[in-house]
């Protein structure tokens, strides 16, 4: 049973920018309550109550994977690391995006899923097997009755978006071959604990992973993790390596420490969580002092990035466009739409970062060294970045 340790208050679907914010608009927005719990039994932290699915994977989706070097960088060297010790001759992605894993792959190797259909016409239209579903018992019959079963089964980002983990399991299980390898990485809690990111919780993170919760759910689709990483990927991720519980693969070293270290973390603990929870609102707190401070003394703040964790953040914090003037980021189509929520308006860089701006808050301070260093002008004339993790400050 899950106990709830944190109250992030009423938040409206990340993905949801809006095109317009009219009265009309704006009565429609949906919101509901993000809060979050820790399971006493597997170790799972989840939202208490996740949304609709389809409310969230549509056809309008804007997070594109591809539009950010560091991603790019980051699963070209997955799939070169993959193919090297696995040796695949048959992969499949659960959730593809626009396609930034499976282009390092030959088109006839690879077999993709992925539920947002503007994203899975990218793939499609490149080449590459995509099947416009949701991952789930069904599709996994049906690729393994048309493709037969996989060498490798990758997915990043996708599995700790979908509520119902059994059947995620259960369905990989159909489509892995027996000596075959699913590796799955997605953000990790232990990084969230350490680094104050509550901003790691929103609607599409449904659940934040640790070893000792995953080792546990997948072993009843007989399914082991037989290795593990931890990633700078979105500010600290886990990736985990899965075969066939009866496998020849032996648990790794690294996997016996991770073990180790989450337990001396208090990652079993509702304790752990629960301190946590007081350290998120000091956050809020600082976050919005600074601002007001800032703002008092007539400085010009902006936001860099219009990512899915800041919208956590300015509908937790309620910070709107008293404080923050408007969000840039280089995604064309966030660009000229409104945040959810709090609707404060997108522009691109090339419009709205410009010499007139005197702090930029990090909303994608996960690519804060991406951005420092194609900023350089901006820290030459004097603009400061705000960061909030792990503490409120200006670098
Ligand atoms: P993410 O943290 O969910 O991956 O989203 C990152 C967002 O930040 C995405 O909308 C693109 C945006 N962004 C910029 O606008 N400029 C940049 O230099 C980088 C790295 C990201």
């Amino acid at each position: 049973m899950k106990i709830k340790f944190l109250n992030l208050g009423k938040q409206p679907i990340t993905n949801s920018f809006l095109k317009n914010v009219d009265k009309k608009t704006i009565n429609k927005e949906f919101f509901y309550n993000l809060s979050v719990g820790f399971d006493k039994k597997s170790y799972l932290v989840s939202l208490m109550k996740h949304v609709d699915p389809k409310k969230q994977f549509t056809d309008q989706y804007a997070h594109r994977a591809s539009q950010s070097r560091t991603m790019r960088k980051s699963f070209k060297e997955i799939a070169s690391k993959l193919k090297k010790r696995f040796k695949p001759r048959k992969c499949l992605e659960i959730g593809s995006n626009d396609g930034v894993f499976i282009k390092n792959f030959k088109k006839n190797q690879v077999v993709a899923v992925e539920p947002c259909t503007n994203l899975a016409k990218i793939t499609q239209a490149a080449g590459y097997k995509t099947y416009g579903k949701f991952w789930n018992e069904k599709i996994a019959l049906k690729i393994k009755k048309l493709h037969g079963q996989f060498d490798l089964i990758f997915s990043a980002n996708t599995i700790s978006h979908i509520p119902n983990l059994e059947e995620v399991f259960k369905s990989v299980s159909f489509d892995l071959k027996e000596k075959g390898v699913f590796v799955f990485e997605d953000p990790y809690i232990g990084s969230v604990i350490l680094n104050n990111s509550y901003d790691q919780f929103y609607d599409e993170h449904v659940h934040l992973f640790s070893l000792i919760s995953i080792s546990k759910i997948i072993s009843k689709s007989n399914l082991k993790v037989f290795d593990v990483e931890i990633t700078k990927n979105h500010g600290g991720s886990i990736r985990f390596y899965v075969s066939r519980v009866d496998s020849n693969f032996k648990e790794t070293k690294r996997l016996k420490l991770l073990k180790f270290k989450e337990i001396k973390q208090g990652l079993h603990k509702f304790k752990t969580y629960k301190k946590f929870s007081s350290r998120v609102s000091k956050s809020k707190k600082d976050l919005v002092e600074l601002l007001k401070t800032l703002k008092i003394k007539n400085k010009k703040i902006i936001s860099y990035g219009a990512t899915y964790k800041s919208a956590t953040i300015f509908n937790y914090c309620d910070i709107g466009t008293d404080l923050i003037d408007y969000v840039v980021d280089t995604t064309t189509n966030k660009q000229g739409k409104f945040t959810p929520g709090k609707h404060i308006p997108i522009l691109s860089p090339e419009i709205g970062f410009d010499n007139s701006v005197d702090y930029a808050f990090l909303g994608a301070w996960n690519f804060k060294k991406e951005i420092k260093d194609k900023e350089k002008d901006f820290l030459k004339r004097g603009g400061k970045f705000i960061v909030h993790v792990p503490k409120v400050k200006i670098i």
